[in-house]
């Protein structure tokens, strides 16, 4: 595993009781300028000690605390002095664990809430007016704060919506304020973290990129030498900056022209960083093998296997000329890490880069961006002085449109979805929708149906459009194109592109869709 990341002193640790919200708030927490990482409920007291926290969030979950096996906090956690908020489940936990009661109540709370202060707001709330909306998603409540807790707020269907022990410095919410539907949401978080807790809102961008130079420069050494494959992609093109900062010229950038990208994105690639950003770059065409090795390739994990064994031995190719280089630069994410590295979780695709390489790679990983959510990678990348089409460029896959080709890959389906992918993301970004929307391509499907064009038969194949919003690509939605937006791509689509006569709209959400196809 790669050490070069930046871990600040000041950690708020979010104890995650449910695998969706407790990365929300751990963005949210990071929004107050406080460093946050995510910890499995199953953590003693002691282990939680050893990292130092200085303050604990505890999340939300969908169980409730009353079911056999419903996750628990070790009870020494809340004799350890370090300030806790729990959050939904959370709180529940807090009063269902210090000896007060949670209720089965005739009914849940779901959605949009007033949550209304009893007397002065005690601590936690103090600033906050005497009623505000507040978002609930839960079915149990707590009826009976524990002994020396007091109870500062309540909802319709929450006798006990905000408790706090100031002296033990122990506080819990029934609502959920990471959640932008709540408000003064983030005044709250602030609010504990900030004022109750004493974390120094210290965590910014600038303070990311000087730990993590640092952090690069240790692991690497005097005078080592690292390679960053650049995909075309917003994640290695921020750490190779990001490590080109720290080691200048002894970093090589390696861009493997696999043949699978979109159109027009080797030029670009090759012209940003060599020229724009003076970093040396090794520009190996390897399209040719990689559709040699496709050839016949239709089962998806086994088309990810061959291209990601072909990115590899085309990269080690490409070392021969840095011989010295014995650490790799990777652009992998923090969400990358919780989703590959959550034992319970099923796998769903061999994407992530995480854990994904040969067993015989003989690099060093350097993970600078380990620790960083997306929308933080972006920033660091801005304030890197990266130009804006790379660091608002949307998500790409590592295997590039062979995932976005169902079917075998060859030379000429790729070509025809280039284009149609050019036509999509072109009239998107003319429409102003490029920063609404997370993702948006063009998919070629391996099936055929029957057409008319000029009064003649067709039979070709269709194009599928792909649009969706999300945070941070663990769920999302589809988006909500225009329908004029969508008629034009469509005509655009089958009168420009010669093997396709007709486009179809994906329309299913993640989950149950994925945003890939393959
Ligand atoms: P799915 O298709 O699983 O994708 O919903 C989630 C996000 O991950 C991107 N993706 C990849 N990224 N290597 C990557 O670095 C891969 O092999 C890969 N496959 C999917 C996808 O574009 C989406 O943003």
């Amino acid at each position: 595993m790669s050490d070069a990341i930046a871990h600040p002193e000041q950690v708020v640790l979010v104890v995650d009781f449910g695998a969706q919200y407790a990365q929300l708030i751990a963005r949210r927490v990071r929004e107050c300028n406080v460093y946050s990482e995510i910890i499995s409920h199953d953590l003693s007291a002691a282990e939680i000690m050893a990292k130092r926290p200085a303050a604990l969030v505890l999340s939300g979950g969908p169980k409730s605390v009353h079911v056999e096996g419903a996750p628990r906090l070790d009870p020494d956690i809340f004799d350890l002095g370090v300030p806790i908020l729990g959050i939904c489940y959370g709180a529940q936990l807090i009063a269902h664990q210090l000896g007060g009661t949670v209720g089965r109540n005739d009914r849940g709370e779901y959605g949009r809430t007033t949550l209304a202060r009893d007397g002065d707001g005690g601590q936690l709330l103090g600033a906050m007016p005497d009623e505000w909306t507040v978002w609930m998603s839960h079915f149990d409540a707590i009826t009976a704060a524990p002994e020396g807790f007091v109870d500062i707020a309540t909802s319709a269907n929450s006798p006990v919506a905000v408790l706090e022990h100031p002296e033990r410095r122990i506080y819990g919410v029934q609502h959920h304020p990471e959640v932008k539907h709540s408000e003064y949401g983030q005044d709250l978080l602030r609010r504990f973290l900030i004022d109750l807790a004493g974390c120094e809102p210290t965590w910014t961008m600038a303070s990311v990129i000087e730990e993590s130079v640092v952090a690069i420069r240790h692991q690497i050494g005097e005078n080592g030498r690292a390679i960053c494959g650049l995909s075309g992609g917003v994640d290695s093109a921020v750490a190779a900056a990001l490590v080109h900062k720290a080691i200048g010229h002894r970093l090589t950038c390696v861009y493997v022209d696999t043949g699978l990208m979109r159109q027009g994105e080797s030029d670009q690639v090759v012209e940003t960083f060599r020229r724009s950003q003076g970093i040396e770059l090794i520009h190996v065409r390897a399209a040719e093998r990689f559709f040699e090795h496709l050839v016949g390739v239709t089962e998806p994990e086994t088309k990810r296997r061959v291209i990601g064994e072909q990115f590899i031995r085309a990269f080690e190719r490409a070392k021969g000329g840095i011989a010295d280089a014995h650490f790799l630069v990777q652009g992998t994410l923090y969400p990358d890490v919780i989703e590959s590295g959550t034992e319970s979780a099923a796998r769903i695709k061999s994407h992530h880069n995480v854990g994904g390489l040969p067993e015989d790679l003989d690099f060093s990983l350097v993970e600078p961006l380990r620790n960083l959510f997306k929308d933080e990678v972006r920033s660091v990348g801005a304030e890197l002085g990266l130009p804006d089409d790379i660091v608002w460029r949307q998500p790409f896959p590592g295997p590039g449109l062979g995932v976005r080709i169902v079917g075998e890959v060859t030379p000429e389906t790729v070509a025809i979805l280039q284009q149609a992918d050019a036509i999509v993301r072109s009239e998107i970004i003319d429409a102003g929708l490029d920063r609404d929307v997370w993702q948006y391509f063009a998919i070629l499907a391996d099936i055929r149906s029957v057409g008319v064009m000029g009064d003649e038969r067709t039979y070709a194949r269709p194009i599928i459009i792909r649009a969706v919003t999300s945070d941070d690509a663990m769920t999302a939605d589809w988006a909500r194109l225009p329908y004029d937006l969508l008629e034009k791509l469509s005509n655009r689509i089958i009168n420009e592109v010669d093997g396709v006569n007709r486009v179809a709209y994906d329309i299913t959400s993640k989950p149950p869709g994925t945003i890939e196809w393959e």
